[in-house]
């Protein structure tokens, strides 16, 4: 194994064989050293310092303003079971009962507050950054979802963008989009019975132009805690859930319009009663 502050590509010489595997390569080379640490704080102090890179920073928000958009109501998670019950009763539910549907209230709840604005930060000339329901690394919030409603009362089936800025949904897709997935070996009844699936998709850039390789890391954490948050919120309400992996990312990717370079999937979220 590669020392502590060592870069293990470079231990590589051209043609050789490497016996790392690549999450071993990618481990190593997003360690925080102190050297990178150093290297880190310069390109903080630089983005805090620029206007222009302040501003580019507050941006995280996707948009389809071409795209009819549906409002969603203000969430109201009224009376819930205390956190202790729904954290020690909940499972992965993997089969839906197809007779019953998700709210658009409820699926705004989910939405609202797992990744809504909650609040905001002034950062100096003018700069105003919104915070939201999930923490995410230097309030970057590179994350974006859509929603492949098959069963919601009150709206269309359909694919959907959250627009966190409006709270509300931009229609991509009429109809049944999820056919493609269904038919494809990831779908274990999952796809096919949920009244819901939510899809996180990542902006690459809106970290990993701060935070660099590290960055990724970052990605992954808080598409993780986004989805801890989404399945407690749907426990709360009934809402049973199961995080699904095994599908193709790039058919995903098709289907949500994604190029998989700038922005791609890393999660998927199967929701219903
Ligand atoms: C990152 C991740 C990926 C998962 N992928 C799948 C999956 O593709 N199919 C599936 O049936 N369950 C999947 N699960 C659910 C796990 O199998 C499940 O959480 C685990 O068996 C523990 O059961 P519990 O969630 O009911 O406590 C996934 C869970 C996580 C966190």
């Amino acid at each position: 194994m590669a020392g502590r502050s060592k870069n293990i590509l470079q231990e590589f010489q051209p043609g050789e064989r490497r016996e790392e595997p690549l999450s071993a390569l990618f481990h190593e080379n997003s360690k925080l050293t102190p050297e990178r640490k150093l290297e880190l704080g310069m390109r903080i102090a630089q983005v805090q310092n620029n206007p222009d890179l302040l501003r580019r920073m507050t941006c995280s928000y996707k948009s389809y303003p071409h795209q009819p958009q549906i409002a969603l109501p203000v969430a109201r998670l009224g009376t819930v079971p205390p956190l202790d019950e729904i954290i020690l009763g909940r499972r992965s539910a993997r089969q839906f009962e197809t007779t019953k549907s998700v709210t658009l209230g409820e699926l705004s709840n989910l939405l609202q507050l797992s990744y809504g604005i909650t609040g905001s930060l002034e950062l100096g000339s003018g700069i105003i950054q919104y915070l939201r329901a999930t923490p995410s690394a230097g309030g970057l919030y590179p994350l974006e979802i859509y929603v492949l409603a098959q069963r919601v009362e009150g709206l269309d089936p359909g694919l959907y963008h959250y627009r966190v800025a409006h709270h509300a949904l931009e229609q991509i897709e009429r109809g049944d989009q999820g056919a493609r997935l269904r038919q494809s070996e990831s779908d274990w009844g999952m796809i096919s019975t949920a009244a819901v699936d939510l899809f996180i998709g990542a902006v690459f850039d809106r970290v990993l132009f701060k935070y660099r390789e590290r960055g990724y890391r970052f990605l992954l954490t808080e598409a993780g805690m986004l989805a801890q948050s989404l399945t407690l919120l749907g426990e709360c309400q009934g809402v049973r859930s199961c995080v699904m992996s095994g599908w193709i990312d790039d058919e995903v990717n098709d289907m949500l319009h994604l190029d998989g370079r700038s922005e791609g999937v890393l999660l998927a979220l199967c929701l219903g009663k």
